[in-house]
């Protein structure tokens, strides 16, 4: 992900998320020098994943595909690219946030091997106050 994707990223942020991110956020990650991976088909960015890794510790801070393409193998494709991501920067474990009534995504998580390991209270905006996360753990195995 480059500034010059940040205007599309935005677009799609806005679309999927009831609360998303602002520009601000995802250029203060570019510039923290985060992972930042955009998916791109037919020339046009699909979906897009951000990562912190700090020691043998990484964390999933967004994973978004567009809305009009869920649901065909995008959302997977990019976690796992993460995963890989993750692993080269020698993590260890990968944690992630995630509001209890996403179940698209806590399927997803579960699918590709994250367990829950917690909850935070109160950490989400939400329509009529706050939301819980569940917080979701991935030991990351070394590679055969
Ligand atoms: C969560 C998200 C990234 C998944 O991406 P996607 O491209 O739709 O997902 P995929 O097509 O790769 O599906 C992977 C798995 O997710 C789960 N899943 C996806 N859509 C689902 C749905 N509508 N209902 C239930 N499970 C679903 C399934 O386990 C699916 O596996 P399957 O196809 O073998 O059944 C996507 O829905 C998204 O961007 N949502 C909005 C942003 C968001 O909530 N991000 C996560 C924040 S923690």
């Amino acid at each position: 992900m480059r500034e010059a994707d940040l205007p599309t990223v935005i677009a799609i942020e806005q679309r999927a998320y009831a609360f998303p991110w602002t520009q601000g956020v995802f250029r203060d990650c570019l510039l923290a020098n985060h992972p930042a991976w955009v998916l791109v088909e037919d020339g046009a960015i699909i979906g897009y994943a951000v990562l912190s890794v700090a020691a043998d510790e990484a964390h999933v801070l967004n994973l978004c595909t567009a809305p009009e393409v869920q649901g065909r193998g995008h959302g997977r494709r990019l976690l796992r690219a993460l995963m890989q991501l993750a692993r080269g920067r020698g993590a260890h474990r990968v944690f992630l946030e995630v509001r209890p009534s996403n179940g698209p995504a806590i399927a997803l998580y579960h699918d590709e091997g994250f367990n829950e390991i917690g909850r935070r209270p109160r950490y989400y905006p939400a329509r009529d106050g706050r939301e819980d996360a569940l917080v979701m753990a991935l030991e990351l195995l070394p590679e055969e």
